[in-house]
C-alpha cells in the first residue's frame, strides 16, 4: 500500500532564530521531507502582530528562508514558500472566523501569555490562531509538526474544521494531527525559562559567533563546587542532553552525576556541540545571503506550487458558502486579456471575436 502523506508547518519571522526553534521545529522539517509531501513556509501575515517596520519584516522573511534552506529543508523534496504569496489564505481567514466562537480565542495560551506580558491587545493577536488554521486547513495537511507550545492551535484548527464541516454539510476541510516531539518538546533558555526570542534568553543560530559563545558562557547554573555530583535537570544539563551525539550523552550524564568538573568544563563541551552542529548550516547560510536571486526563485516556484494545492480547497470552501466559485481577480485578468486581445485585432484590421 502506497501511504501519502502531506506535512505542512511554519515559522514565524518575527526575529532570529534560534536552537529552540531547530530542536523544536526545524530539525524535524528537514527529516520530515523525505517522508511524504512537505509545505513550509515563512510565516510573515503573523510576524506582523510584532514586527512594526516594513523593511525589517522583509529583511526577516528572506532570513528565515534562508535559514530553513541553509538549515537543510531541500527544495527539491518541499514546497517553501511565504505565507502571504497565497492570497486565499487571508480569504477563508475570514470565512474560518465566522465560525469561530469568541470563548476558544478568550483561552487561547498563546494570546493570553502576550497580554499577561503587558502586549496591549489587538485583533491580530486575537485572531492568529484563526489565520493558522487556515495556514493548515488550506492544503489538505495531514501532519503538523511543531513544538508543544503550538499545541492548542492545532487542536482548534481541528475543532473549527469540524464546526465548518458540520455547519455546512460536507468534508470541506481534512482534520490534521499534531506532530510533537517529545525528547525535545522544549528546549530551555540560557536562564532555564523556556528559550523564546521574547524572553531575550536564546542561543541564536545563525547569530554573531562571539554572541553565541557568550550566552552559552552565561547559562545559569548553581553554585555546586566542581567536585561534587551535579543536580540533574537544570538548563545546561537539559541542553547538553538535547545537543550532545546519542553516543556521548551517556557519558555526560555519569560524569555529571558523579562529580569531579566543573560547569566551565560542560559550557565549553556544549560550545563544541554548537559547532559541530551549525557550522556546516552557518556556511551555507552565509552563502545563500549573497544569492538572493536565487532564494527568491526558489520561494516563487513555492509559491506556484503551494497555490495549486490551496486553490482546489478555496474553491470548495467558497461553493459551500455561497461565493462565486470564479475569483473575482482572476476574472479580471481574464477580461483584460481578451481587452487586449480586441485591442490588437483592431490594430491587425480583424474584427475582435
Ligand atoms: P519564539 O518562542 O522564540 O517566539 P516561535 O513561537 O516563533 O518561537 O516558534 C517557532 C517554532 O519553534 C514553533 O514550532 C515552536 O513550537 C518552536 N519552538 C520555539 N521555541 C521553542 C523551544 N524553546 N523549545 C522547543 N520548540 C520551540
Ligand atoms: N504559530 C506558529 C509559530 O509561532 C507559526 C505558524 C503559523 C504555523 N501558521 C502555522 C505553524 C501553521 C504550523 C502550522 O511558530
Amino acid at each position: 500500500m502506497v501511504s501519502y502523506m502531506r506535512i505542512l508547518s511554519g515559522v514565524q519571522s518575527s526575529g532570529q532564530l534560534h536552537i529552540g526553534n531547530y530542536y523544536g521545529a526545524l530539525r524535524q522539517f528537514v527529516e520530515l521531507q523525505n517522508e511524504g509531501e512537505a509545505l513550509y513556509f515563512i510565516a510573515n501575515l503573523h510576524a506582523l502582530t510584532s514586527v512594526r517596520d516594513g523593511e525589517l519584516a522583509r529583511k526577516l522573511t528572506l532570513e528565515a528562508a534562508v535559514a530553513f534552506l541553509a538549515l537543510g529543508v531541500d527544495p527539491k523534496k518541499s514546497i517553501l514558500f511565504r505565507q502571504s504569496d497565497i492570497p486565499e489564505v487571508t480569504e477563508l481567514y475570514w470565512v474560518l472566523g465566522t465560525v469561530v466562537p469568541n470563548a476558544h480565542l478568550d483561552r487561547a495560551h498563546s494570546y493570553k501569555d502576550k497580554i499577561a506580558k503587558g502586549i496591549s491587545p489587538n485583533l491580530g493577536l486575537y485572531a492568529y490562531p484563526v489565520l493558522m488554521a487556515v495556514d493548515i486547513l488550506i492544503y489538505d495537511s495531514d501532519v503538523v509538526p511543531v513544538g508543544k507550545d503550538q499545541k492548542q492551535h492545532i487542536e482548534f484548527a481541528r475543532d473549527w474544521a469540524t464546526t465548518f464541516n458540520q455547519t455546512y454539510g460536507g468534508e470541506y476541510f481534512k482534520l490534521p494531527n499534531p506532530r510533537i516531539q517529545d525528547a525535545t518538546a522544549v528546549v530551555p533558555g540560557i536562564d532555564g525559562e523556556k528559550m523564546s526570542k521574547s524572553r531575550k534568553n536564546t542561543i541564536d543560530l545563525f547569530g554573531d559567533e562571539k554572541a553565541v559563545e557568550k550566552a552559552i558562557k552565561s547559562i545559569k547554573t548553581d553554585s555546586t563546587p566542581p567536585t561534587d555530583p551535579k543536580p540533574a535537570g537544570g538548563p545546561l544539563y537539559q541542553l547538553l542532553k538535547v545537543m550532545a551525539p546519542a553516543a556521548e550523552w551517556p557519558e555526560i550524564e555519569k560524569s555529571w552525576a558523579a562529580g569531579g568538573k566543573g560547569y566551565g568544563e560542560y559550557k565549553k563541551k556544549l560550545i563544541e556541540y554548537y559547532h559541530a552542529a551549525f557550522d556546516g548550516p552557518r556556511k551555507r547560510y552565509a552563502e545563500l545571503m549573497a544569492d538572493r536571486g536565487e532564494v527568491e526563485r526558489i520561494l516563487l516556484d513555492g509559491a506556484d506550487r503551494a497555490r495549486a494545492i490551496a486553490l482546489p480547497v478555496a474553491q470548495r470552501v467558497r461553493k459551500a458558502v455561497g461565493l462565486e466559485e470564479q475569483n473575482a481577480v482572476d476574472l479580471i485578468h481574464r477580461r483584460m486579456a481578451s481587452l487586449n486581445a480586441g485591442l490588437q485585432s483592431v490594430k491587425h484590421g480583424s474584427e475582435p471575436k
